[in-house]
């Protein structure tokens, strides 16, 4: 066989306006550069330390249990309905978007039966809707998403949420992949018994090692259990060995990706979680101020608008594939086409972590302006960067 040739890696420099990933922040791409240690060197236990704590920080939790597990938003995701579903449990899922899907396929294999309470595409879950589904199918666990990134859509009232299950001695599981350290969220306050994340969206940290917080209700449901974690490697008693106390080894940590989400939390803490949340929402604002006044509109209701991920309706007879060609090839810009049942009726723009800047927003809405006038679309481009200029009080 001949030796394979292979280029430097030498990947385009994009700006990250998808749903994820979005740009990693400069500090979190240095962190990455470090030398390794051991995963079970003194220096890496303290680092794991560090790590726990910041994300207590950013879940606004007091939660012993909270951890990075190894391994992208779906593994944390897993580590969460695998432990938590006993085989032949009823777990209750929303059928409002893309993710409630996996969630339902996750409970399978673990042994549950998935059961949905519905809302359309682009609505949250009505907590009188989650209650008549208690009603009707007396669930062990109830999955919600937070942060529903296929349909740019926030759940509101999540304390109502929580209550209904806990009324039901139901235990909550929430996807907060695309809130965590962006949009507005109270593990604690909440009352949300886990709560899984990714680090690729709002905290602007590449895949790799994906937070997890679990109450002690939720622990204790953990270790109670009579049959095994159908999963080996996301089991959490054996990972517990490893994260716990004893600091075992289980298996070789993401060290790397656990820097780098180290440095990520810690510019979360250095600005201040609140502080967070209100900048991301001042920068979406402008986006979404921009897509309005060129004469788009937002899928969702004002009240469920998700601030990091923008759902923009398309104009009747405009295709999304010409337009996500025209900003990646002429502005190095990336966005996403919709899914599922909103496939061909929007654009998802995501306004996420060090990609939520004006520098990246006002080309993203000249490119977007272009292309929709490429096909014919009623827009006016320049009233949208003004509005957005406006918005972020870029006087000049
Ligand atoms: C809401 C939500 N849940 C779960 C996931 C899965 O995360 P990952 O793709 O990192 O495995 C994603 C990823 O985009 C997501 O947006």
């Amino acid at each position: 066989m001949d030796k394979p040739s292979v280029g430097e890696l030498t990947p385009p420099d994009r700006t990250l306006l998808g749903p994820g990933p979005s740009d990693v922040h400069p500090r979190v791409l240095r962190s990455m550069s470090t030398p390794l240690v051991g995963h079970l060197d003194p220096s890496f236990i303290e680092i794991m330390d560090d790590v726990q704590e910041l994300l207590r920080y950013t879940f606004r939790t007091e939660n012993q249990w909270t951890i990075p597990v190894s391994g992208t938003g779906s593994a944390s995701m897993e580590t969460a309905f695998a432990n938590l579903t006993r085989p032949g449990d009823t777990v209750l899922v929303p059928g409002n978007g893309y993710f409630g899907e996996r969630m339902a396929s996750m409970v399978e294999r673990a042994g549950g039966d998935p059961v949905f309470v519905d809302a359309p595409w682009g609505e949250p879950l009505d907590p009188d809707d989650v209650a008549a589904a208690f009603d009707e199918h007396q669930p062990d666990l109830f999955g919600f998403v937070h942060a529903e990134t296929s349909t740019g859509v926030l759940q509101p009232n999540v304390s109502a949420l929580t209550s209904v299950a806990h009324e039901h001695d139901a235990l909550v599981i929430a996807d907060c992949v695309t809130s965590l350290g962006g949009v507005e969220l109270h593990v604690d306050e909440w009352d949300i018994d886990v709560a899984y994340s990714g680090p690729q969206k709002c905290l602007s940290c590449p895949p790799g090692a994906s937070p997890l917080t679990l109450s002690d209700d939720a622990v204790e449901r953990v270790f109670d259990r009579d049959s095994q974690v159908r999963s080996w490697y996301l089991d959490l008693t054996e990972l517990g060995g490893y994260w716990g106390e004893e600091r075992t080894y289980h298996h070789t940590a993401p060290i790397t990706n656990v820097y780098a989400l180290r440095e990520a939390l810690r510019l979360v803490a250095e600005e201040g979680i609140e502080e967070r949340w209100a900048r991301h929402e001042h920068l979406a604002s402008g986006l979404k101020a921009g897509v309005e006044a060129m004469g788009l509109e937002l899928n969702p209701e004002p009240e469920y608008w998700l601030p990091s991920l923008n759902a923009v309706r398309l104009p009747d007879g405009v295709e999304d594939e010409p337009i996500i060609d025209h900003l990646l090839s002429a502005y190095d810009i990336e966005i996403a086409s919709g899914l599922g049942d909103l496939a061909g009726d929007i654009l998802r723009i995501g306004c996420m972590g060090y990609s939520a800047q004006p520098r990246n927003i006002l080309p993203l809405l000249a490119g977007l302006g272009e292309a929709l006038d490429e096909q014919g679309a009623d827009i006016d481009t320049g009233a949208g960067i003004r509005a957005a200029m406006d918005s972020f009080e870029l006087d000049g």
